[in-house]
């Protein structure tokens, strides 16, 4: 496994591969590597012969009073770890590889009405932060394919109108969101939860699976269901920021139940922000 901190150096094996006619996945990540992360590896090592993962706590997709300073940053472990799973490759940059002209300075790219809903409207300027971060990887890296998690549904969703918008001639791959046994999603937010609080955790889980399961049955009312799954992680003391029935194509508020949704949630716990996702088809 090779390591690259600068996007010169890593073009050198990556136009070997095009030469080859090998394919490239990339899985941009911001390190502190957990299963979840290395199932987006083994799935990125099934849709092509190479695999590079990025590692880049991204200043620009963190709120002024969000974690960017304390995030946790495992970069030895993480490098461990990928050794053990094959990647080819691993790229390391610094900030001023990803922002050649300065945070202030750079091309931002910006999507009417996706970024500002649900955890968008929570969180001002994140999807922005999201997509300018992913859009500058991919043109770094130029990969075949590049995969996502499930688990953070609507970066999923921002990511595909920017590379379809842009022409950008990568293939989004959305891998499953990884559980833990008792369902919660892997997330590195989770180490800030107390035992306490983890025992509690998988009720953010078990809340939105209600809905799914509340929208199978016949007359159901999603604002209703959604109504109940906030009250319940109240009780469960959580501080729910949103449940939400939407268009799992869109994120449009769903007028009719006919066609694939997604329940989606977000709620803190502690100094957790918790979020998860799931797929009705
Ligand atoms: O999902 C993440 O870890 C980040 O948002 C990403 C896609 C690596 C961009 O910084």
């Amino acid at each position: 496994m090779q390591t690259f901190g600068s996007v010169d150096e890593l073009r050198r094996p990556l136009a070997e591969w095009r030469q080859d006619q090998v394919r490239v996945a990339l899985v941009p990540t911001m390190g502190n590597l957990h299963e979840g992360h290395l199932e987006l590896v083994r799935r990125a090592a099934r849709e092509a012969e190479r695999v590079v993962v990025s590692i880049f706590v991204n200043p620009t997709q963190f709120g002024p009073r969000e974690d960017f300073a304390s995030y946790p940053r495992t970069p030895e472990a993480d490098l461990a770890a990928l050794a053990l799973e094959g990647v080819d490759a691993v790229f390391l940059p610094d900030e001023a590889e990803v922002y050649p002209l300065g945070r202030s300075a750079a091309t931002r790219v910006s999507i009417p009405g996706l970024m500002d809903d649900l955890c968008g409207r929570l969180r001002p300027g994140h999807f922005e932060g999201v997509a300018t971060v992913v859009l500058r990887l991919l043109n770094m890296v130029a990969p075949d394919v590049a995969v996502f998690g499930q688990k953070d549904y609507q970066q999923q969703l921002v990511i595909r109108h920017l590379v379809h918008d842009l022409r950008v001639a990568t293939r989004i791959v959305m891998a499953p969101t990884s559980r833990e046994s008792d369902g919660l999603a892997r997330s590195s937010r989770n180490q800030y939860l107390t035992a306490e609080e983890r025992a509690r955790a998988p009720a953010l889980y078990a809340a939105l699976g209600a809905v799914a399961a509340g929208l199978a049955q016949p007359g159901a009312s999603p604002g209703a269901l959604c109504d109940a799954a906030m009250a319940s992680l109240r009780e469960a003391g959580f501080d729910p920021e949103y449940v939400e029935v939407r268009d799992a194509a869109t994120l449009a508020a769903c007028a009719a139940l006919d066609r694939p949704l997604v329940v989606l949630g977000a709620a803190r716990l502690g100094r957790a922000r918790l979020i998860d996702n799931l797929l009705i088809p």
